[in-house]
């Protein structure tokens, strides 16, 4: 049996179909949104990575701080036999918990960059060739079906990722996770905490310029996909931390009026100067907000752990 599988969940032509209604509802709405998801092509999986190495970018690294100290108590608690993990990326992270994980039998990282899932499964398998991998190209907002790998599951959903989802959304996501897992089976989640705006704002907005190149890369993918002219050159990168809901919001904004045609939508978007378009937030979290999420899901809160600093939270909770 080779040790490899990828499956696609989703049609080449649904993600298609789904970017043109999305660009369509986003682009005409006002105030005008684009989802996130569709900033990971080849090209952003890789800018992503690039801010995961940024100096202002801390998230990443809190996380593996906390990975490494308490990965043999997660393989301890979950004992472990499938570790599915949602928008797993490269999966740099999430060695620190395959090597925990002794009694692991197949890891099923689920993302919708392919790019980034082969990635990942070439350099994972060059080091633990007996690993099972079954990777799934699928939406994780939609529902899932995994592969029927034994269990106990862990499902892993790091990186702070579940703060990019709306509030609506993120309970859905909940159940739906729920829904993936039997009674005693597991949830590592992992958040990034409300703090200063200053170290927020940072993380999204670096010195380098590394975030308003992944900001304006979905300009690239809608061009490439559905003919568009959108010239990135006429847009600024905005990162600003909205305190009531706790989120930073990422934006891109025109710099002069324009209009952009979208052929394939047949479509002529006007902005104003100044006009913005939100692609992104990043919600940031409490101990009291995820503890009351996960129980109205379903989930049981059982272990929280920050790193040294109290940036980045690691919780482990059981389906019940
Ligand atoms: N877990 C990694 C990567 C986080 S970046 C880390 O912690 O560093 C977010 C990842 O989620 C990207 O790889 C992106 O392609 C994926 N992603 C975003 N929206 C998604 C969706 N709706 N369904 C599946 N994957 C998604
Ligand atoms: N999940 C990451 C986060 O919220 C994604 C991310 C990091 C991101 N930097 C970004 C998304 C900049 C859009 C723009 O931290």
């Amino acid at each position: 049996m080779s040790p490899f599988l990828l499956t696609r969940t989703l049609p080449e032509d649904a993600t298609d179909a789904a970017l043109r209604a999305d660009v369509r509802t986003g682009l005409t709405r006002r105030p005008k949104t684009l989802p996130p998801k569709w900033f990971y092509d080849a090209r952003g999986s890789e800018l992503f990575e690039e801010i995961t190495r940024l100096p202002e970018y801390y998230p990443t690294r809190a996380e593996r701080e906390i990975l490494l100290a308490r990965a043999a108590r997660i393989a301890e608690v979950s004992g472990a036999r499938t570790l599915v993990e949602l928008g797993s990326g490269s999966s740099e992270k999430t060695r620190h918990l395959l090597d925990a994980l002794p009694s692991l039998h197949s890891y099923v990282p689920v993302d919708v960059s392919e790019s980034a899932l082969r990635g990942a499964a070439e350099s994972l398998l060059a080091d633990r060739p007996g690993l099972s991998v079954h990777a799934l190209i699928a939406d994780f907002t939609r529902g899932l079906a995994l592969p029927g790998t034994p269990g106990p599951r862990l499902v892993a959903f790091l990186g702070g990722t579940i703060g990019n989802l709306l509030p609506d959304e993120r309970a859905a996501f909940l159940h739906s996770v729920r829904s993936l897992l039997s009674p005693g089976d597991g949830l590592l989640l992992g958040t990034d905490l409300v703090k200063d705006e200053a170290t927020l704002v940072a993380a999204y907005d670096d010195a380098a310029g590394v975030t308003a190149r992944f900001n304006k890369n979905v300009l690239a993918v809608v061009n490439r996909e559905l003919g568009a002219d959108f010239d990135r050159d006429d847009f600024g990168h905005v990162a600003v931390w909205d305190p009531h809901h706790e989120w930073i919001e990422m934006r891109l904004r025109a710099r002069r009026a324009l209009s952009v045609k979208i052929p394939e939508l047949d479509l002529v978007v006007p902005f104003e100067a100044g006009e913005e378009v939100r692609t992104e937030v990043s919600a940031k979290f409490r101990k009291e907000g995820i503890g009351g999420e996960l129980a109205a899901a379903g989930l049981r809160l059982d272990q929280w752990w920050t790193d040294s600093a109290d940036r980045f939270a690691l919780s482990l909770a059981t389906a019940v």
